[in-house]
């Protein structure tokens, strides 16, 4: 992995539909540009899998696939990003999810006197997230994505990214059910979001398709930013 490490104290958001490859994308700009990956969902199924208050109330919603309150969701997250130094750079993966959250974003870093660098929208249309969601398996433990497809067959039992090799499992919320509904969630509630960030003239739209390396050149050239690989 190739580590750019120019971009130490950006600030970004990655946003796009379930499945459009936000957490893949993720990992890798994490090494390249040593910044933090803060996500939402994976802060929900660490409390979900650590049985806490807060995991419980979280839970219903997740299975459903509809949207965890605000109440609940924006101090987790606003928590996460205070508690970082404040040259410390930083990457939001599912959140902010609705205007209200992106709203109290800004808010929080106003008072750290910081601002959101770029807004990176990675688009998929719903087939291929469909598709891509019905054949993730995660790790329990470093939430690392793996795909079932008929050239690779079944996934591993466990990580093979974890030093001590994590569980993989289908998550509870990639049922079809909870998938439609996540669509339609991201659709009604989340899509004002790409707005606020177009608005602010922070957004930059990619396309998710193709392999996850182009999907990553694509990513750091809306940053500004190439990697030799
Ligand atoms: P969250 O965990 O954020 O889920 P999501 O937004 O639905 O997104 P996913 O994690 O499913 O997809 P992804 O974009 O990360 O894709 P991935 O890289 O895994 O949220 C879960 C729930 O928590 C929500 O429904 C809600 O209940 C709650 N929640 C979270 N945040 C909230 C908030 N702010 N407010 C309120 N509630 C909130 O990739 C998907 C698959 O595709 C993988 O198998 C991967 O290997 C594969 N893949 C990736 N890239 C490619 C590629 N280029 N080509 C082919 N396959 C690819
Ligand atoms: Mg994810
Ligand atoms: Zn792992």
């Amino acid at each position: 992995m190739t580590r750019i490490g120019v971009a130490t104290n950006l600030r970004l958001i990655l946003l796009g539909p379930p499945g459009a490859g936000k957490g893949t994308q993720a990992l890798l700009l994490k090494e390249q540009l040593e910044i933090e990956h803060v996500s939402s969902g994976d802060l929900f199924r660490h409390h979900l899998s650590n049985g806490t208050e807060l995991g419980e109330i979280a839970r219903g919603y997740m299975n459903q696939g509809a949207l965890v309150p605000d109440e609940v969701t924006i101090g987790m997250v606003l928590g996460r990003v205070r508690s970082m130094p404040t040259g410390q750079g930083f990457m939001l993966d599912g959140f902010p999810r609705n205007t209200n959250q992106a709203e109290a974003l800004d808010g929080a870093l106003e008072q750290r006197g910081q601002k959101i660098d770029r807004a990176v929208h990675i688009s998929v249309p719903d087939d291929e997230l469909i598709r891509r969601l019905s054949n993730r398996y995660i790790c329990r433990k470093c939430q690392k994505p793996f795909t079932r497809t008929p050239a690779s067959g079944e996934p591993p039992k466990s990580c093979n990214e974890c030093a001590d090799g994590g569980e993989i499992y289908q998550r509870d919320d990639d049922t079809p059910y909870a998938v439609a509904n996540r669509l339609i969630v991201y659709h009604q509630e989340t899509a004002p979001v790409l707005d606020f960030y177009r608005d602010a003239g922070l957004l930059a739209t990619i396309p998710g398709e193709g392999t996850v390396e182009t999907v990553n050149k694509s990513v750091l050239a809306a940053l500004g930013l190439t990697v030799e690989v």
